[in-house]
């Protein structure tokens, strides 16, 4: 497939959910074509390095161990500090070699582990957001979906600013939605107002239903979406995120939760067709998302939705910003 200029967007991507690493857990990972070992130290840090031993190359994901703050190689045995990554200790020497693991940028919040990507090597240029946190007295526990699929995470990204797919593809919407996208730095705001049937919630009727997007980089979506229905409000969140796996596959996880109601076993029932909505909706995407190609300079049509906003606002995580949209159509974009 053709993909913009570089193949991996910089910014804050999802590594692991939280409660997926326990103290002391040391996992081989693969994303953005490297081979990583993802840990988390006996004092719960989180830390994601380059897999590979910097003495003789065994990968610290198969059989590395955590000891305490560090982790060791299965190999000879050297030690490794978790937070710097510099070589700690060799076992039968008093001196190390000034040798160290890679460390990447790991940031832990509300149940993400997200590291941050650079092509060069370049620390964080901008933080991740502050999520607010949903306890389960107020929410029901959140419930998890993912995929591997081929395709970029820039496509996936582009999907919910391009509008005319919406009724052609999925059942939730029967009408082209009005949407509206604002820039705020690395992050992009979308607002979009939709019919949308109720039947696919496990409800009759339709309901017009703003559903709130904020972006943050091309590597994750955070949804808020509410909907006053026979004088209840139905709250739903989603977390939906997109993490490069090599040049052309993408893993994508989601995770759900709808806020409690009076009604015991409501907000469940609501939960388990939203699933079921969301889970079915990505599923008429990704047909098209392994097989289309990436059109430099699309012919769009008024219905098509702030696509070149989009475009225009991407930039900004590729190297250089390079134009992924010419002049023209930067303009047009305003
Ligand atoms: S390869 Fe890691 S200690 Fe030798
Ligand atoms: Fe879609």
């Amino acid at each position: 497939m053709s993909v913009p200029p570089a193949s991996f967007p910089r910014g804050w991507f999802l590594i692991e959910w939280s409660d997926q690493l326990a103290p002391g857990q040391a996992r081989p990972l693969r994303y953005f074509g490297r081979d990583l070992v993802l840990f988390r130290t006996e004092q719960g840090h989180a830390r994601l390095a380059d897999a590979h031993c910097p003495h003789l190359g065994a990968h610290l994901g198969h059989g590395g161990e955590v000891k305490g703050e560090q982790l060791q190689c299965p190999f000879h045995k050297w030690r490794f500090d978790s937070a710097g990554g510099g070589c700690a200790a060799i076992p039968f020497t008093q001196r190390s070699p000034r040798v160290g693991l890679t460390m990447w940028h790991v940031h832990e919040h509300e149940g993400m582990i997200l590291a941050w990507y650079h092509d060069q090597g370049a620390p964080p240029s901008w933080d991740f957001p502050d999520y607010p946190h949903l306890g389960q007295a107020e929410w029901l526990p959140w419930e998890g979906v993912e995929w591997r699929i081929k395709s970029h995470v820039y496509e996936i990204t582009e999907n919910d600013v391009d509008c005319a797919h919406m009724p052609a593809v999925h059942d939730f919407c029967e009408d082209v939605p009005a949407t509206e996208a604002v820039v705020d730095g690395a992050l992009m705001h979308v607002t979009m107002l939709t019919e949308v049937t109720l039947s696919t919630f496990g409800m009759k009727g339709h309901i017009l239903a703003p559903a709130q997007t904020t972006k943050v980089g091309l590597g994750m979506l955070l949804v808020s979406q509410t909907i006053e229905q026979h004088g209840r409000t139905i709250d739903f969140r989603t977390i939906g995120t997109f993490t490069p796996i090599d040049e052309d596959h993408v893993h994508i996880r989601a995770r759900h939760t709808v806020k409690r109601m009076d009604i015991p076993g409501l907000a469940w029932f609501v939960m388990r067709n939203y699933c079921k909505t969301f889970k079915a909706t990505v599923e008429q995407d990704i047909p098209i998302w392994e097989n289309k190609v990436y059109r430099q300079r699309p012919p769009l049509s008024e219905a098509d939705g702030p696509i070149l906003r989009f475009r225009a606002w991407a930039q900004q995580f590729y190297p250089g910003g390079e134009a992924l949209i010419d002049e023209d159509q930067q303009a047009e974009a305003g």
